[in-house]
């Protein structure tokens, strides 16, 4: 597949057409922001690590039944995916407090939950990705009622699969986020990325944080981290 003009430049992604209208082709940077870009750096190897992850989870989530619009890896940073219009919700899903959450309700970051929580930003970096409910999302239409209901199915599917396959090489699924996409006949897919920028993962014996909070907050040993998690999941 032919990599064509660039569509669209995101924080950590460039995306390309490609001859057919249906598919798009996503370039990972290692280029890095936080607090709505606030912060930004960059993180050796990032790129291609959040691509071979992204790609690991997506077809293991479609082995489970959750669709996605993956198609094939290209290159250590290249991968077509299908085009999708993205609904323009953030959907966090939390297991353990932190970040944000450990924040607003004053607790302290650890507690695990008895049920995942899910939540809901809208996705305009201009206004910061403001939280809104469901009522919030329909009164903007930025989906439908069956839309969210699907979302919300596909989130806590994304969570059971995900939590298990952790929990396996030895990492606590904090929390993460999805977002998704609308094929062009409207069926909704898990789009985007699953990677260590999109998720928390603390390395369930030391707690040790493995995920983008290392660059956030400046702990040190981000690209170690990163390699880590890489390594955990491909199995390498
Ligand atoms: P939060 O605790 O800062 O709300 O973050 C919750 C999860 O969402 C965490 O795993 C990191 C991820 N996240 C993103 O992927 N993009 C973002 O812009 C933010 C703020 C969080």
């Amino acid at each position: 597949m032919e990599k064509r003009e660039m569509l669209y430049e995101g924080k950590a992604k460039r995306v390309y057409a490609t001859e057919n209208p249906e598919i798009l082709l996503v370039d990972y940077k290692d280029d890095a922001t936080a607090f709505n870009g606030l912060k930004k750096g960059s993180i050796a190897g990032k790129g291609a690590i959040n691509n071979r992850v992204t790609n690991f989870m997506m077809r293991l989530l479609e082995q489970k039944g959750v669709p996605t619009h993956y198609v094939e890896e290209l290159s250590e940073r290249e991968t077509l995916v299908k085009k999708v219009q993205i609904v323009p919700l953030e959907v966090i899903i939390r297991n353990i407090s932190a970040g944000s959450f450990a924040k607003h309700y004053g607790v302290e970051e650890g507690i695990v939950f008895d049920a995942p929580t899910i939540e809901f930003s809208y996705k305009n970096d201009e206004l910061g990705d403001p939280l809104l409910n469901e009522y919030h999302a329909l009164a903007l239409k930025l989906a439908t009622k069956e839309e969210i209901d699907t979302i919300k199915r596909y989130a806590f599917k994304v969570n059971e699969v995900m939590k298990e396959f952790f929990k396996g090489i030895g990492v606590d699924l904090v929390d993460f986020k999805l977002e998704f996409g609308r094929l062009s006949d409207g069926t909704i897919v898990l789009a985007d990325e699953i990677s260590p920028d999109t998720c928390r993962f603390w390395d369930s014996v030391t707690h040790e944080k493995l995920d983008k909070d290392r660059f956030r907050r400046d702990l040190g040993n981000v690209e170690g981290a990163y390699q880590e998690m890489m390594r955990r999941i491909l199995g390498e």
